[in-house]
């Protein structure tokens, strides 16, 4: 079964209001493009052509104007609503149908990746995946009790997934990238709200730990990973992202290049696209990319 991708989009992002009142938070810029361009360039650099954007009702008007059926990018784009914010496992509950018995990767819209390893890390996840049933990304960081935590025995063994501990096992927390088999659906159904009332992606997480069905991926500190709550995290984001792509001379977050480099659209149909968007240096990077392919 073809792999399909998921983005929880549908967080009111309440930490950054105002700013959120007008457009939600994954259509807020992070720099130069709407910050759920990058979780989808992450999801099309694994191969993945077919997604699912879950989002709030008074964005889907919006969400369908900007990224459409996703056919000029090769793409099969779909829409479904999450009326009320019940947490990230919720989202099998909603793509349920949508998924078909297939594996799936979901990517939270608000998690942002940076170094050149990062796809390769993300790949070697989606191969373990389909080997073991379950992956997920282990990183560290100096305040892991925000997160959801992984605990390990003196052997490195994964024994347990905490969802924000006051005294954290570990450093290493898991970010907004998960990697399931068929069956997340189902197990997400067994799943009860945590105290915060949530259905806790951590909770599901540790049902494929429990069934030894869990694998790891731990980056390593050349990846910088930012979750962009609020507006200082947002701002810090996008000065990392600027800063990155200057010093590597390249743009990350371009999903219509990830399209073109998976092969899902042609030279021209790339060329169409950055004609729309000439103005900007956007489009112009696009344009200058297509010189030298
Ligand atoms: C959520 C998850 C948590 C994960 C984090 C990554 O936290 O519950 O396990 O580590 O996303 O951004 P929340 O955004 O609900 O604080």
């Amino acid at each position: 079964m073809k792999t399909k991708g998921i983005i929880l989009a549908a967080g009111k992002g309440t930490r950054l209001m105002p700013a959120t009142i007008p457009a939600s938070k994954p259509l807020l810029p992070l720099y130069d493009k709407p910050m759920i361009y990058y979780p989808l360039e992450t999801l099309i650099r694994l191969g993945i052509k077919d997604i699912l954007f879950i989002v709030q009702e008074d964005d889907l008007l919006t969400f369908k104007k900007t990224f459409g059926s996703g056919s000029d990018v090769g793409l099969n784009f779909s829409y479904e609503i999450q009326k009320v914010q019940r947490g990230i496992a919720d989202a099998y509950f909603i793509a349920d149908k949508y998924l078909d018995d297939s594996p799936s990767v979901l990517a939270l819209s608000d998690n942002i990746f940076l170094g050149k390893k990062y796809f390769d890390y993300a790949n070697s996840a989606l191969l373990k995946m389909q080997d073991v049933g379950g992956s997920i990304f282990g990183l560290p960081v100096p305040d892991p009790e925000k997160f959801g935590v992984i605990e390990l025995d003196n052997n490195n063994n994964i024994i347990g997934i905490k969802e924000k501990p006051s005294n954290p096992k570990s450093n290493l927390i898991v970010p907004g990238v998960y990697f399931f088999d068929s069956n997340a659906s189902e197990y997400a159904k067994t799943l009860k709200p945590s105290d915060r009332g949530e259905l806790e992606i951590t909770d599901l997480i540790e049902i494929y730990l429990s069934k030894k069905k869990l694998a790891l991926e731990i980056l390593d500190n050349s990846i910088v990973w930012h979750d962009t709550g609020n507006a200082n995290a947002l701002l810090e984001a996008a000065q990392k992202v600027k800063l990155y792509e200057e010093n590597n001379d390249l743009k990350i977050g371009s999903y219509e290049i990830a399209s073109f480099e998976q092969g899902f659209i042609n030279k021209n149909e790339l060329n169409n696209l950055a004609e729309k968007l000439i103005k900007s240096d956007y489009g112009k990077y696009i344009k200058e990319y297509l010189t030298k392919v």
